[in-house]
């Protein structure tokens, strides 16, 4: 025969053979899960745009949070919506935070649970940006990177105190790891690993998640703080600069559509690294699933799996929970 058949298909006759030749494996103890926390008593408030997800009040949070340890999901992210914003962001580090608030009661009833805390300011701003506003290219209103480094070297040192076990900045501004782990040093917090959100992109998948938080911005957009989607290079600096800093851990954000950047990261960098499912990513498998399009379990695990696939060790999803439950059979 010219053309001999190479038998491929040997290895794949059984469920047993697959499982012994897989490349990749995902585990509870990859995942990470956002959550929502707002004030108030006894609430549970659906996200529309993200079925599923709520905003918690800090007694149903814990409710919540004991049902994940359940499911074996070892870590969450804590976004925070406050009572009142203002230009300063002040509701993100005043003693009585919102976050912090749910910290304390987290950590008490849930001490082995790694609670993470998202440090940016746009939650907090009124008008929704992820830092102050200042002047920028022609006198246009824009964020002051330099003026905004204290305030979330304030945030995260906040959180800190509270209890955080890790503080994830989000706001994308030059310095601000080195800026945060000043911060925690001086405050006597040594050991608190920072997560950076070092590869975030001005991405359109962040929709629902504007929804959940309240945060979109009330002018203009992210694109001078956020990376430019068509860079790849411009994330292996970005990511460089943060670990050069004292990034404990490096994600990329979003996932699916920067599966070739969290590829880049872990064949560059030896830091653990993450990559955010981020909402627009989850809802439009919700969306597609509620319409009978896709099945809702074989796509996320498969999605899930192909961003371990790419590299990334931790997962932020909105499906960690489910996925812990779907992972244990
Ligand atoms: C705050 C922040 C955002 C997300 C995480 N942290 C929104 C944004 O940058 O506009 C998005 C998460 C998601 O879409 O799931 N800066």
């Amino acid at each position: 025969m010219s053309y001999p058949i190479v038998r491929m298909r040997r290895l794949r006759q059984s469920a047993v053979l697959r499982r012994m030749v897989r490349e990749t494996s995902l585990s509870a103890d990859d995942l990470i899960m956002p959550l929502f926390v707002r004030p108030g008593q006894g609430i549970k408030k659906a996200i529309a745009s993200m079925p599923g997800n709520f905003q918690f009040s800090v007694d149903t949070l814990v409710e919540e949070a004991r049902s994940l340890v359940d499911a074996g999901v070892p870590a969450v992210i804590l976004f925070g919506i406050p009572e009142a914003k203002d230009a300063h962001g002040s509701g993100a580090y005043a003693e009585d935070a919102i976050v912090c608030r749910a910290v304390e009661h987290l950590k008490r009833a849930c001490p082995d649970l790694c609670v993470i805390t998202d440090v940016c300011l746009c939650e907090y701003t009124d008008h929704g940006h992820c830092g102050v506003i200042g002047h920028g290219h022609a006198g246009k209103p824009d964020v002051d990177n330099d003026a905004t480094l204290p305030l979330l070297a304030r945030e995260a040192v906040a959180h800190a105190r509270a209890g955080a076990d890790m503080v994830a900045p989000s706001d994308m501004m030059d310095g601000r790891v080195g800026a945060i782990r000043d911060g925690l040093d001086e405050a006597g917090f040594p050991d608190i690993p920072i997560m950076a959100y070092s590869a975030k992109y001005a991405s359109a998948f962040y929709g629902p998640f504007r929804d959940a938080a309240e945060s979109p911005p009330q002018f203009g957009d992210r694109t001078t703080y956020q990376m430019d989607p068509p860079n790849a290079r411009e994330a292996l600096r970005e990511i460089a600069l943060d670990i050069d800093e004292g990034a404990d851990i490096v994600m990329v954000k979003p996932a699916l559509p920067y599966l070739d950047i969290i590829r880049m990261a872990a064949d560059n960098f030896e830091v653990p690294l993450a990559a955010y499912h981020v909402s627009g990513e989850f809802s439009m498998v919700k969306a597609a699933a509620a319409n009978g399009w896709l099945e809702e379990k074989r796509a996320a695990l498969e999605i899930l799996t192909a961003i371990r696939r790419a590299g990334a060790k931790l997962i932020l999803t909105y499906w960690a929970k489910d996925a812990a439950l779907w992972l244990r059979g």
